[in-house]
């Protein structure tokens, strides 16, 4: 791997960092340099394999910024642990391709970029809903197929979203921005289907219910449903925010689809996996008033065979967190998580993670997954 493809910042800085995709935004890389860390950014076209990556953190590496795309195994654990280094963040939310317990193993902190990216992602959701439901993709390609003759009463008849009921899989941080923007927005019914019931996104529903009343406007429903298959046999639209792991890959599969209603919307902007693709192909074509809009894929970036040639879905790639904003957020609160550890600073612990985005930064690292399993220092309530 030619070294001419990283930029290097701060070349004398005392410790050793790795960022495996060079990132939006100049925040993030002053934030490593003020921790006295000398910055080393791959900048070449393709993604770095495993073994260049190793290359990349060679016999002295303090710490890594990685990417989701990038299988974060024992293996490249035990490479950073050989090299010296105590931290590795991934530059996203999920961390679905990174083995926790292995990094544990090998006493590296582990760091995600959560809070900074949940409008941004539930505004993608929205839009696909939108998409979906309008049959915006179909329609374009028909334009833009020079097809379109004239105004016809039944050109691209969809579904109106007033007044029907949403269902949202998994009401974090995303899921219940997406339930707040369907109510508020669009209202629409909300069911969700979470572990715990989410009292803020009910009290939300009751206080716009309030605001709804008091002009004489129906008001909308929020509640919890007891499980999954009672939310799809349910909903006009669902949409899907669970995180990865053993319990949700393909918790969406041919039997879940065939409970949904035969028009039915099903948004995915999660992960590719939590949605069994080749049912899905299967299901859209038997039933063409179905409409699927998807952000996400099991085998990033090639889709199931028959996905691209459906009428009756949206497809996008993968571009959930992309807007500026986020996507420079995320920036700062990676290059926080490994400024913070290899100076020594407690973790945040805190849901809210805004004050990292102001000039003066709390001295912590926004969110280490494994803090509390490698024992690290918290930041005091009081603090
Ligand atoms: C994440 O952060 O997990 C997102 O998928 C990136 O857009």
């Amino acid at each position: 791997m030619s070294r001419d493809r990283w930029r290097i910042v701060n070349p004398r800085g005392e410790k050793r960092v790795i960022v495996t995709r060079d990132l939006p935004g100049d925040r993030w890389v002053e934030i490593l340099s003020a921790a006295g860390c000398r910055v080393e950014i791959f900048t070449g076209p393709a993604a770095l394999s495993p073994d260049e990556i190793r290359q990349g953190i060679g016999s002295r590496c303090d710490g890594v910024i990685g990417q989701l795309v990038e299988a974060w195994n024992e293996s490249l654990f035990q490479a950073l642990q050989g090299a010296g280094g105590k931290v590795y963040s991934n530059y996203a939310v999920g961390f679905n391709n990174i083995d926790l317990a292995a990094a544990t193993r090998c006493g590296i902190a582990v760091g995600n970029t959560p809070g900074v990216l949940t409008e941004a992602t539930a505004e993608l959701a929205v839009a696909l809903t939108l998409a979906a439901a309008r049959r915006l993709g179909e329609a374009e390609r028909h334009l833009r197929a020079g097809k379109w003759k004239r105004w016809l009463p039944q050109l691209f008849l969809g579904t109106q979203l007033r007044g029907k009921t949403v269902g949202v899989i998994g009401a974090g941080r995303i899921g219940a921005a997406y339930a707040r923007m369907m109510m508020e927005g669009h209202k629409t019914d909300i069911l969700y289907f979470s572990l715990r019931p989410k009292p803020d996104l009910e009290a939300f529903a009751d206080a716009y219910n309030r605001f709804l009343t008091a002009r004489q406007e129906l008001p909308v429903v929020c509640r919890r449903a007891e499980a999954v298959e009672d939310l799809l046999r349910e909903a006009d639209c669902v949409s899907i925010h669970t995180p990865l792991d053993e319990g949700t890959r393909h918790l969406i599969d041919a039997e879940c689809l065939a409970l949904m209603k035969p028009d039915a919307v099903l948004v995915n902007t999660s992960r590719g996996p939590v949605v069994d693709e080749a049912a899905l192909v299967a299901h859209c074509r038997r039933h063409p008033r179905f409409r699927a809009a998807l952000d996400v894929y099991e085998e990033e970036p090639a889709l199931a065979p028959g996905l691209a040639d459906l009428e009756n879905v949206v497809l996008v790639p993968h571009i959930g967190s992309a807007t500026h904003w986020a996507r420079e957020g995320m920036a700062i609160l990676a290059a926080c998580n490994v400024a913070a550890v290899l100076v020594g600073n407690p973790v945040w612990n805190r849901a809210a993670v805004d004050a990292f985005l102001r000039a003066d930064q709390p001295p912590a690292a926004p969110s280490i997954l494994n803090a509390e399993a490698l024992n690290l220092p918290l930041v005091k309530a009081a603090d």
